[in-house]
């Protein structure tokens, strides 16, 4: 009996929910259902979570009262990482969830079901350890030009602000040999570009030294395969970043001069109350070889404003560090209590939610500013985009440079997966406009 016919998997959060709502959409069509364009066709509706802060998990748990109330004939499934920081309390609170599956369990998701349907039950399935099943298991790519394969799972840096080492539990370095089967697997389908995904990149292989297999090796072996053109990695960890890797990522033509390095705070006193391993001393020294050893590196971040007791001296001299290191990119967060952190067990949430606002505020304003003059000094050069798709007014294809930039041009779609020299010409926001060179 099988009285599932469609289904729809709401994603929240990051690029490792992505990937997981592919896994769960590929176990979902092996079993014989079709992915409805929106949730209210859906006989299955799965919400694939996220709690790094509490406004992801607030916003979900605002949908589900909506929808428990709504659907009441539907199946409805809760994944992902608030399954593993709520568990069963989940299923307690919202009498229409029929199952809650964690990250480490995704390739159950056909037995729940069939459990589900046979026994007419409530199903839940958390276990703490890393799945090896998902050592070998292919998802259904959303996307037909870029794909993410995970390269490592879950994390063992436990920074004091955050739950992913009790959401996705420790870390664990997927086998050399399946991530080079998989990146071959999907160049076969087309797919131009890899994001190679784990919370911490540069501990690839650092679990298991027999293995003797770093993330370097990754690169330069991925690097080989041919047709795909592009590689993409994140996160790397300050401390764990080597010479070696930045050696590879100058070294190998397809990787991408782009490194995501959040530095979350700019004060030692808060990098040690945070956990992170490395003070900002250290963390510049790295930032200058890597725009030493990669040229025309592109550099990412983290911040964190407002952690428990950051003063404003604190604060600013992380608006300093930001204002001299110039990133490219940033992300910039209000600290959020979690459930189970060190910081959560042993630190007051004692900055305000006003002082919290107004640090973020002067931040983002100096990062606008400042990416839109950077942005600037792309005009009158030559881009090399790989072309993902139509932009959103169809007239026009986006797509990236190799350092990030988002770049728009006018073009035809049977563009789309090539890699085009856009002459640029103008900027509007933090994207890139030009035209195709035909020289
Ligand atoms: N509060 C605010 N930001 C957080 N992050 C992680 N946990 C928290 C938290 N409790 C941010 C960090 C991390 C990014 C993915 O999310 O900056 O790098
Ligand atoms: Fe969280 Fe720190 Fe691990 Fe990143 S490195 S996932 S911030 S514990």
């Amino acid at each position: 009996m099988n009285s599932l016919n469609t289904f729809f998997i709401r994603t929240y959060g990051c690029q490792m929910n992505e990937l997981d709502s592919e896994i769960m959409a590929s176990q979902l069509e092996q079993r014989g259902l079709v992915e409805s364009e929106n949730e209210n066709d859906a006989d299955l509706i799965i919400f694939n979570t996220c709690s790094i802060r509490d406004l992801a998990e607030r916003k979900l748990f605002g949908k589900l009262g909506i929808i428990s109330r709504k659907k009441k004939k539907k199946i409805i499934g809760i994944a992902g990482c608030t399954v593993m920081a709520k568990k069963e309390k989940i299923l307690d609170k919202f009498e229409n969830v029929n199952f809650i599956i964690g990250t480490n369990n995704l390739t159950d998701l056909n037995n729940v079901l069939d459990e589900i349907e046979e026994k007419n039950i409530r199903l839940s399935k958390t276990d703490t350890k890393y799945e090896k099943k998902l050592e070998t298991y292919f998802a259904k790519r959303k996307n037909n030009i870029k794909a993410s394969v995970s390269i490592t799972r879950g994390c063992n840096n436990f920074c004091t602000y955050c739950v992913v080492p009790y959401t996705r539990g420790r870390e664990y370095s997927r086998s050399f040999e399946t991530i080079i089967d998989e990146c071959n697997y999907l160049k076969d389908q087309g797919i131009k570009e890899i994001m190679l995904l784990g919370q911490n990149v540069d501990s690839y292989g650092t679990d298991n030294h027999k293995m003797n297999k770093y993330f370097h090796d990754l690169l330069y072996e991925i690097d080989k395969i041919n047709g795909i053109e592009r590689i993409r990695f994140m996160t790397s960890h300050p401390k764990d970043i080597t010479t070696d890797l930045m050696y590879a990522i100058k070294d190998c033509k397809k990787v991408c001069n782009f490194v995501h390095f959040p530095l979350q705070a700019g004060s030692n006193r808060i990098l040690k109350k945070m956990n992170r391993g490395y003070t900002l001393e250290e963390y510049l020294e790295k930032v200058n070889k890597l725009r030493e050893i990669i040229p025309n590196v592109s550099i990412g971040t983290d911040i964190i404003v407002g952690f428990p007791t950051e003063t404003d001296d604190e604060f600013m001299q992380t608006y300093k560090a930001f204002e001299q290191i110039d990133f490219d990119l940033a992300f910039i967060f209000e600290y959020s209590p979690r459930k189970n952190t060190a910081a959560y067990k042993l630190y007051k949430d004692d900055i305000s939610i006003e002082v919290k606002d107004q640090r973020m505020k002067k931040l983002m304003n100096f990062y606008n500013c400042n990416i839109k003059d950077k942005l600037k000094k792309f005009i009158g050069t030559t881009q090399e985009v790989l072309v993902e798709n139509l932009n959103k007014d169809k007239n026009f294809l986006k797509g990236r440079n190799k350092r990030y930039e988002k770049v728009i041009f006018k073009g035809n779609k049977s563009l789309i997966g090539t890699i085009q020299n856009v002459n640029i010409k103008e900027t509007k926001h933090q994207t890139l406009i030009g035209e195709i060179s035909f020289s």
